[in-house]
């Protein structure tokens, strides 16, 4: 039997736009597309196992070794740190993590500036090397509510096509980090299982090239 490798994909469109990557590279899971409610697919025959995660989890399962590899946002590997392999950025997915805040917003540095995230170690680690001194209120989501409602001063979130901040009336004030999709690997699956994700690895980097 082929050695089996378990991959965590996040759910949602860009897990569905990532899985036709990695079916592309010749790792299909054809049982993936019967549009139903299960969280896990395999391929015997190829040696492929699919689960479908919460996007913001991807990267614990990696890290714990319950999936060989998997795909996550830079967003949530500069957030959390997780001890895996980086091997590859996707292209796809693309946003930029930024500081919003209401239009012709100016911070007063007389005050400690009020900071909303969902990404408080982005934000504080952004804050830091300028240094200057926040105070950081850490939301879990609609994070553009807390400057209309004076909770904070700014947020620092994600920002794809600006939709969000624009219908708040917001407006980014500054860019920290562009933020892709990337390619990750448990630390010692990519020791056993070197083989087969190098072949994936390379087949999904040649399809960027395209
Ligand atoms: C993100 C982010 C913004 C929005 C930005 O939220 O927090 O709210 O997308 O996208 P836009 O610039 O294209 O409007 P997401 O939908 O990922 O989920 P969340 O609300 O759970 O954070």
């Amino acid at each position: 039997m082929a050695q089996m490798l378990n991959i965590a994909l996040p759910k949602g469109r860009l897990g569905e736009k990532v899985y036709s990557m990695f079916e592309k590279a010749g790792f299909e899971c054809p049982s993936i597309k019967e549009n139903n409610r299960k969280l896990i697919f395999e391929n015997e025959e190829l040696g492929v196992r699919y689960f479908w995660v919460k996007p913001s989890d991807v990267a614990i399962y990696v890290e714990r070794g319950a999936a060989d590899i998997g795909v996550a946002g830079k967003d949530i590997l500069l957030e959390y740190e997780p001890e895996v392999y980086e091997l590859l950025d996707l292209d796809t997915g693309k946003c930029r993590m930024a500081v919003a805040g209401p239009k012709g917003f100016k911070d007063d540095i007389r005050h400690t500036l009020r900071v909303a995230t969902k990404f408080s170690k982005i934000a504080q680690d952004y804050y830091s090397s300028l240094g200057r001194d926040i105070d950081i209120i850490h939301l879990n989501g609609s994070i553009e509510l807390a400057p209309i409602l004076d909770l904070s001063d700014v947020i620092v979130d994600i920002v794809e096509t600006g939709t969000t901040l624009k219908e708040n009336n917001l407006e980014v004030i500054s860019t920290i980090v562009p933020i892709s999709a990337r390619l990750i690997a448990n630390k010692s699956s990519y020791k056993f299982k070197s083989e087969k994700i190098d072949r994936l690895v390379k087949a999904l980097a040649s399809q960027k090239e395209d």
